[in-house]
């Protein structure tokens, strides 16, 4: 007998990246589809695992997370983003940076609550708002610079509105907020008892100059502010699973209730080596821009005689291009046929929209090694 369960998630199947990177393992595709490098984790940083580890650093860490890494992270938002939190209240140390966002929704969505998202909006963040009772209110990116359409936020703030949900540098479409956004942004919440939750995990991944404006290095919005980054994404090991969330005393307090419940606690000994390879090797994280624009220019440049159409990522490891002039498919049609017949996996963008756009849109990870990228690129120039 199959006993019965009332799903929470009734519309909701399996993740995307997990859906092509298993069509990119069966069908042998070069996978540049899910956001993960090809190439290893530092070699210091592997040997500081292994050498906690032996020296039995392997039980349980407090539940917020090792107090040598809270301090290095606050030792970076010092630096970079010129604000002094408190690592013993206001940094949580989580289960990668997903676990960080379940947990801040889970801490802040009530029954009834609306949370606005941007479209396209990285998929983790409706299932959790919708799990806690929570409606998300979208509103779509604005062609061709996929910029923040403020206007219609002002538009669709109610007394319901209980949170926003930004992501910057932003996974799919490789934009980020101005400075000049985030002041709109500031200005459009003040007086309310709206949230923010920032996805940053991109926060080191920024092209041309530019800056990354962390919602923390603006004093009224962090005092509003969930920011959450990912260990993964900045040292090349997503499989670790590390992340964080640094919120004020006050809300931290309430997340860290439902994260004890969440994880406990997260690895040891990686927590240990990570401390120890920030402080003793900043230089990884500031040499990040150049590493990955080199990466991004390089995949550009191979693409520049194909018939893909593009317009060079600002940040994250996300290229989109626009394949009109080979397809009038679908995007998830296109996706699958590049992966299952071509041999080059990628992700279709309509799947990050809650109403899907009639575009001709993928995404390529070019966070891969630069063989990878040149085999890869050789095949979409034939197509
Ligand atoms: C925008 C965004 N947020 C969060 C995550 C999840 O990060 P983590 O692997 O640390 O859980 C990802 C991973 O792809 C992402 O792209």
């Amino acid at each position: 007998m199959n006993v019965q369960i009332t799903s929470k998630l009734p519309h909701v199947g399996t993740s995307i990246f997990s859906v092509m990177s298993r069509l990119a393992v069966e069908h042998k595709a070069i996978n540049l589809s899910q956001g993960f490098p090809d190439f290893d984790v530092p070699q210091t940083l592997r040997e500081r695992v292994s050498h906690y580890m032996n020296e039995g650093f392997n039980q349980y860490a407090p539940t917020v997370g090792i107090p040598y890494l809270r301090e290095q992270v606050a030792l970076k938002i010092a630096k970079l983003y010129n604000r002094n939190v408190s690592s013993e209240h206001e940094v949580t140390i989580t289960c990668g940076a997903t676990a960080a966002l379940y947990t801040t929704i889970n801490t802040v969505v009530n029954p009834g609550d609306e949370v606005i998202l941007f479209d396209p909006a990285y998929d983790s963040y409706r299932p959790v708002v919708e799990v806690n009772g929570g409606k998300t209110v979208h509103i779509p990116m604005l062609p061709p610079d996929n910029a923040t359409d403020w206007d219609k936020v002002r538009d669709n703030i109610s007394d319901k509105t209980r949170l926003i949900i930004i992501n910057t540098p932003h996974n799919p479409t490789g934009s980020l907020l101005s400075k000049g956004d985030v002041d709109t942004l500031a200005e459009i919440v003040r007086d309310t008892n709206i949230l923010l939750l920032s996805d940053e995990v991109y926060e080191h991944v920024v092209f041309d100059g530019l800056s990354h404006h962390s919602m923390l290095c603006h004093d009224e919005l962090a005092e509003r502010s969930f920011v959450v980054s990912s260990f993964g994404k900045t040292y090349h090991a997503t499989g670790w699973k590390l992340g964080y969330c640094v919120a004020p005393k006050h809300l931290s307090q309430e997340f860290r209730k439902i994260h004890q419940f969440v994880t406990f606690s997260v690895v040891t000994p990686i927590q240990y080596a990570y401390a120890d390879y920030m402080e003793n090797h900043p230089e990884h994280y500031l040499n990040l821009p150049q590493f990955y624009q080199h990466k991004r220019d390089h995949f550009c440049n191979l693409l520049k005689d194909s018939r893909f159409s593009l317009t060079p990522a600002k940040g994250t490891f996300f290229q989109l291009v626009d394949y009109s002039h080979i397809s009038g498919k679908n995007d998830e049609d296109f996706a699958r046929y590049l992966t299952c017949e071509v041999g080059v996996a990628c992700i279709p963008v309509s799947v990050f929209y809650d109403e899907k756009p009639d575009s001709h849109i993928i995404r390529f990870c070019f966070a891969k090694d630069n063989s990878t990228l040149q085999k890869a690129a050789e095949i979409l120039c034939k197509i």
